[in-house]
């Protein structure tokens, strides 16, 4: 066997007499569609696809060393392929060698294309480029990179270069990597694709932020932090906060008392901002999860300027008249420590949800606060009177009468959200602090009472036997027209009761969740239910929890799918099809 050398990689491609007379031809080479141009004495080979959608660059004019291409006219410099339009990538071209009056082409492959595309994924982050994106995260799960880097990427983006810090962008970056494993193999770039857009979306046009430096060698300990913390954000300063923040991951204190940290100013005041700053800090937690807790400190500090500048609903009428809920809440939480010492020995025996739920979804607000402190009494833990209170959050969406005004949808998921996120920091933390999120999202259910006036009914099973593909189908058509809200629940009820496999039923709501346009509470909603009904497979408490989802994404589609277009687009490019030769 002999070695290869550098000639052996090239291959004939044209006769140079052929290329002399028309100055461009188009070739097949070796599988490869190319482009050869002629300009001066110098020969130039190019993918004949312009890597921006495709379009034969042989159809394209060249001008002093650069090729435009005809389609939306990027611009490549012939000799490296470098585009000077960021929308469209970097052409391939290859080296070529006059031999014998033939052109010769070396196809081998250069450079290190995860690195290209985890940089032009950057790029589109950079300049909000949705085509860009798509293409890179296919390209990347494609070729075998692990999803948590691409969401890496777009978390570190996100919590720099938007000086608000954490917002809706990277809770849906984190809603949609959490989605991934529910998704078909084909949805899960796509449901990237979502969330990296959403969080270049959001930081397009913002200045960026400049994270604070922990303290010089401190030594001051966990608690001090802690307490200086909640004080900072006590008089909304987020400076302050953010410096506690990033002093107590730098001093290296565990996970759970960072998250211990956080919820305790996320809830020292009621149900603030409606639940976002906790739901917020649960997701920010989640992310890092996914991307490693050595990104703590821009990740975590982002947080604070939430905590500091959120309304307070001890502010707000609805929760201080007629009633005062406050008051009712300050109460109960005084009894804290004494129910929870109460019903310590009793831990792992409460059965009581199913009695506990009227009460919640109940007109009696002093009533409420008595029933949870009444469960604690009898051993139910943190987490699962949080999970109980999320049950009762999903059953108000189930509920949801299409008769009330469209946004109270969002009044009902707001809900259900921060329950389902005071859930997931209580099963990560047991803190007595976050704990009072319990509470507030009940009294958030009392106050969303209304919107289940009249309740719209629960789906039963009907003992109609129709097959699972067959109602996912109906589910698919559905969606497809507006406000199929029971319909899409009942749809979904019937496939749980009659057996239908629960792994085709996820992946299908997931991807109908994305081929809508992104809805920031839509893109909630299903993943809360997802992340419920995970607690309670198989019972009909689940059922009722995604026939909520089901019916909040029926709600809120369909969407113009604008953004499917686009992503279709990069999909068709990833296939080798031709986008320009459609009719
Ligand atoms: S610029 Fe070439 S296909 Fe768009």
């Amino acid at each position: 066997m002999t070695a290869k050398t550098e000639a052996d990689a090239f291959v004939r491609a044209a006769s140079l007499e052929d290329l002399q007379a028309s100055r461009r031809l188009a070739v097949r080479v070796g599988g490869h569609s190319l482009a050869l141009f002629l300009e001066g004495e110098k020969v130039h080979a190019v993918d004949n696809r312009c890597p921006h959608m495709g379009f034969p660059l042989d159809r394209g004019t060249v001008n002093d060393g650069l090729l435009t291409c005809h389609w939306h006219h990027a611009r490549f410099d012939l000799e490296s392929g470098g585009t000077f339009d960021q929308f469209a990538d970097d052409a391939l071209v290859f080296p070529t060698q006059i031999r014998n009056g033939d052109v010769w082409v070396d196809l081998t492959p250069r450079g290190d294309w995860k690195e290209y595309r985890r940089g032009r994924l950057e790029d589109g982050l950079e300049r909000n480029i949705s085509l860009v994106m798509a293409k890179s995260v296919i390209a990347l799960l494609d070729g075998g990179e692990d999803p948590s880097v691409p969401f890496r990427d777009g978390l570190l983006f996100g919590v720099r270069y938007r000086r608000g810090g954490w917002g809706q962008g990277l809770t849906m970056h984190t809603c949609m990597m959490r989605l991934l494993g529910h998704l078909s193999p084909e949805d899960r770039p796509r449901a990237l694709y979502h969330g990296l857009s959403a969080v270049a979306r959001d930081s397009d046009g913002a200045p960026p932020r400049f994270i604070l430096s922990p303290l010089p060698d401190t030594t001051v300990d966990a608690p001090t932090l802690k307490r200086w913390f909640q004080r900072f954000v006590e008089v909304r300063d987020a400076e302050g906060a953010e410096r506690c923040i990033v002093s107590a991951v730098r001093s290296g204190v565990d996970h759970r008392t960072l998250a211990d940290m956080l919820f305790s100013a996320a809830t020292d005041h009621r149900y603030i901002d409606i639940g976002h700053p906790l739901d917020f800090t649960n997701k920010a937690l989640e992310a890092l999860d996914v991307a490693g807790w050595g990104h703590a400190e821009p990740v975590l500090s982002s947080l604070a300027s939430g905590y500091a500048n959120a309304d307070r609903m001890e502010e707000s009428n609805s929760w201080r008249n007629p009633t005062d809920l406050v008051d009712i809440l300050e109460g109960a939480f005084e009894e804290l420590p004494h129910a929870l010492d109460e019903g310590r020995g009793r831990r792992g025996e409460w059965t009581g949800r199913k009695a506990l739920i009227p009460v919640l979804l109940g007109e009696d607000p002093q009533a409420i606060a008595d029933a949870l402190l009444g469960a604690l009494r009898r051993g139910a833990t943190e987490a699962e009177l949080a999970g109980d209170v999320a049950y009762a959050a999903a059953l108000r969406i189930a509920h949801f009468h299409t008769s009330n005004e469209f946004g109270d949808w969002d009044t009902a998921l707001h809900t259900f959200t921060f329950a389902n996120a005071v859930q997931g920091g209580l099963r990560r933390v047991s803190s007595t602090e976050l704990l009072r999120g319990v509470f507030d999202a009940a009294m958030s259910i009392y106050l969303d009472r209304f919107l289940n006036v009249p309740p719209a009914r629960l789906p039963r099973p009907d003992g109609e036997n129709r097959r699972p593909e067959e109602l996912l189908e109906e589910l698919k058509a559905l969606l497809d027209r507006q406000q199929r809200v029971n319909e899409a629940g009942d749809t979904v009820a019937r496939y749980l009761y009659g057996g239908g496999d629960l792994g085709p039923l996820l992946s299908t709501l997931g991807g109908l969740l994305l081929r809508e346009d992104r809805n920031f509470h839509t893109i909630q909603a299903v993943e809360a239910a997802f992340q419920q009904y995970s607690m309670s497979i198989g019972t009909p408490e689940g059922v009722h929890v995604l026939v909520a989802a089901a019916r909040y994404l029926a709600a809120h589609a369909p969407t113009v799918r604008s953004q499917g277009q686009t992503y279709g687009i990069a999909r068709r490019l990833s296939r080798g099809e031709m986008i320009h030769e459609e009719g």
